[in-house]
Parts: structure tokens; sequence; C-alpha cells
């Protein structure tokens, strides 16, 4: 239930504020005023248990001690020099070249995940061979708002769809396969039409993808489907580009989803778990792609943000504390926790249709009837409020709910977010 804060302040805002906001926000109408760890409280003393950490951004709770430090030492210190260098950036490059795979040895630095899918297109459009003009990008995925990003994939999130110059293949979404087929029956056949479509096209330069598609609803790959085509583009001289915004950092209980999933990408984007909250973005890759004469004119990489001290800073503390704190392996041992939670709520809660994840990501999707499998928005929306006046807050996308909680999630905490969601699930439909 909101407070009486908490209405004041939004009926307030409501004259100025221009609408567009999501689902989530506007379902939720709750005001927050501070974050420690994995609780929100807001403006009234409610507190909540962030299953959606922040926008997936906490991968260290909200406000972790180091992160705090390092921000505020940098802040008084220096904001801005452009991309000039600055004390922190070569130990951050150090840092990435120990935690990512050893030929993703080179970094470009940016401020939010759109700016640097923009980027790694530049870096595309710049390396491709003549002929190659065109991009390779999946159903279902979601890359950000700049017009590159939307053309990639011709929809958008509150928006018109856009079309693109991309070619589009199928993700693996199989609990609505587009082929009306069934795994392992199947043989993984929407990724032969993807290394048909796309990765064996003369005119691809490049794949644009994410491992585990994230707001799509989290559609995690069966075995063989990213094999297929990963191959496929390497025989093809197609590059892959795995945007990894919303996974990277450990999110699917490795530093990056590529590396469970067997697939060495020649570009990676990272953004949402680096920064603790913080904008902040790296393109890694390939020395000799972001080396190239053709990729590393002067400028390519500068923005007036653009890796920022203050966004070094932080995910120089961020990655430090992930990597010291061992909290990836953390992520996967508490993922596991939640999976077996979280399939034992499907058992008892007809409504939910699919629960899938990796990790410590979680996409539980909502529908009116298990046979037909038709999708209940109003269902998740309803679930989504129904937990968040329970105490937790999760994240809303149509019909589906998307679980990722901090990896610094406390054994109590797990077990607590479970028996609240299975409070609002209880509040909305019958078991
Ligand atoms: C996979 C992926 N790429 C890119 C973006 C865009 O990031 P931003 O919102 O920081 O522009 C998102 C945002 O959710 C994302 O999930």
């Amino acid at each position: 239930m909101t407070g009486p804060r908490t209405r004041e302040l939004l009926a307030r805002e409501a004259a100025h504020l221009a609408p567009g906001a999501t689902d989530e926000a506007e379902a939720g109408g709750r005001v927050f005023a501070t974050g420690a760890g994995s609780v929100l409280t807001d403006v009234d003393g409610h507190e909540y248990l962030d299953f959606a950490a922040g926008t997936l951004t906490q991968s260290l709770g909200h406000c972790h001690p180091d992160v705090v430090a390092a921000l505020t030492r940098q802040a008084g210190r220096l904001w801005n020099v452009h991309d000039s260098a600055t004390e922190d950036r070569a130990a951050l490059g150090e840092l990435l070249s120990a935690l990512l795979p050893e030929h993703l040895d080179t970094y470009a630095y940016f401020s939010t995940g759109a700016e640097v899918v923009e980027a790694a297109l530049r870096v595309v459009a710049a390396v491709a061979e003549p002929g190659r003009n065109r991009i390779g990008a999946l159903r279902n995925g979601f890359h950000g708002k700049t017009m590159g990003a939307r053309m990639l994939v011709h929809w958008d999130i509150g928006h018109q769809s856009f079309a693109g110059n991309s070619i589009l293949g199928y993700s693996p979404y199989c609990y609505r396969c587009p082929l009306g087929l069934t795994y392992p029956s199947c043989e993984t056949r929407c990724a032969d039409l993807v290394v048909k479509h796309v990765a064996t096209k003369p005119q691809i330069s490049a794949l644009v993808f994410e491992p585990v598609l994230g707001a799509g609803g989290v559609i995690v790959p069966p075995p063989g489907y990213w094999e297929k085509i990963a191959q496929a583009c390497r025989d093809n001289g197609v590059l892959l580009v795995a945007d990894e915004v919303l996974t990277g950092g450990g999110r699917t209980g490795a530093f990056l989803a590529c590396t469970w999933l067997g697939v060495e990408p020649d570009l990676v984007l990272l953004a949402k778990g680096l920064g603790s909250g913080f904008p902040f973005a790296v393109l890694a890759g390939r020395s000799d792609l972001l080396r190239s004469p053709e990729a590393a004119a002067a400028g390519s990489t500068a923005s007036t943000f653009g890796g920022n001290p203050l966004g070094i800073a932080v995910a120089l503390a961020t990655l430090t504390v992930l990597d010291r704190d061992d909290l990836i392996a953390r992520a996967a041992a508490l993922g596991d926790r939640l999976a077996a939670g979280l399939a034992e709520l499907r058992e008892r809660h007809p409504m939910i249709g699919d629960v899938r994840g990796a990790g410590l990501l979680f996409g539980l999707e909502f529908v009116r009837d298990r046979e037909t499998r038709e999708p209940a928005p109003d269902l998740a929306r309803a679930v989504y409020r129904a937990a968040l006046d329970a105490g937790l807050r999760t994240a809303l996308g149509g019909h589906i709910l998307r679980l990722a909680p901090p990896f610094t999630l406390t054994d109590d905490e797990l077990a607590q977010g479970l028996e609240r969601l299975d409070r609002a699930l209880r509040q909305v439909g019958p078991c």
C-alpha cells in the first residue's frame, strides 16, 4: 500500500512529468527514498526487497560502501576532462582484461547501453568488407532506444516500430516457438534458419545479439542454438557482436553469458552490472578490430560524458568487489536456489505458464490458461502490484515478471522474497 507522502509527491509531480513511464513505474506508484543492500525504503518508510536490482544494475546491492567511497573520493577530485586519461583508467583496463576472455583485450568507455550499441555499430560499419552493408539481429531482441538500436530489431518499447536495414532471425523462444515445434525434437530448426537467412548471407557484416534475451522475456537458448549460429558466422566472416548490456558482469552466473554458451564474440557490450547504477558502459573487443585504422579514427570513441572519471571510479570499485568477494559464484549458487523456489511456485500457481532463467536472471510468464498459453498481462500486473504491497519489488514488462536480485542477497532475503511472491500470487489467483 502506498502512504500519504508518496501520494502527495506523485500528485505534485504529475503536473509537470511527461507521460511515458514504464508499466513498472506506472503500476508501482512508489517514491523510493533510500537503498541499502537488497532493501529499498520509500518515503513513507515501507521497505521492499529489490528483486529487480535497480534496473538490473545493482549487482552489489544498493549503495555498496566500497562503491560509495570510490564515488565520493572521485567526486571531490575531478568530474570531467573529456576523454583524457585519469588515475583509475589504466587499472580499469587491466581488471577488465583479467575478467574477460583473453581475446577481448581492448576497451572503449561510454555512458549508456544504447550509446555503446551505437559505438559497436560504428565499428562494424567501419571495418565491414565492401558489399556487407546489412546487419543481422534476433526477433525479441532489445538494444536500446537510439535510432541505430531501434533499427536493429524493428520494435521498441513504447514507440512505433522502426524499419531498418537489419535482417532478423528467430530467437530461441521455445515456450512460444514461432515454428510450432518442440525442443529437442525440433533439432533447433530456428538456429538453422538464422544460419540460412543471416549467418550465410554475403551482405551481412555482423550479427548483433543478446546471448540470453532479457527485455524480450528472459529467453534462454537451448543447447545447440548458439553453437550452430556462432560456427556459421565464423565460417562466413560475419562478426559476432554480443550485447551483454544486461547479462554481462555476472548476471547469468558467469562474467559473460557468452562464456557458458560457448560463443566467442568479436565485440562485447557491457553496462548495467558494471556501474552499480551510475551510467557507465564498455565496448570490449578484439584488438585487431578496435585498433584497425578504419575503426580507430581520431575521436571515434569520445563523447562528452563517455568514460568520465566518476564512471571509471565506480566501475573499478564495482568490479573489484565483484572479483574480491567472488560474487559471481554467489550469484550462480543463489540462482540455483531461486530456480528451485520458482519451479515450486509454478507447481502451485497455474497462472505461471513458464519459468526460465540462468544465474540470477529469471522470467515468469503469466498466462490465462496453460493449454492455450494466452498471455495474461493483467495478471502479471496484479501480481507485480501485490508483490510490492507485500514488500517485494520485481520488474514488470507486459505479461512477464523478471526477477534479478543483487548478488549480495542473503539466504534469508532469498527465502523472504519467495515467500512474499507466493503471498502475492495467492492474493491474485486461486492455487
Ligand atoms: C540488452 C540491452 N541492450 C541495450 C540496452 C539499452 O541500454 P540503455 O537503457 O542504458 O540505453 C538495454 C536496456 O535495457 C538492454 O537490456
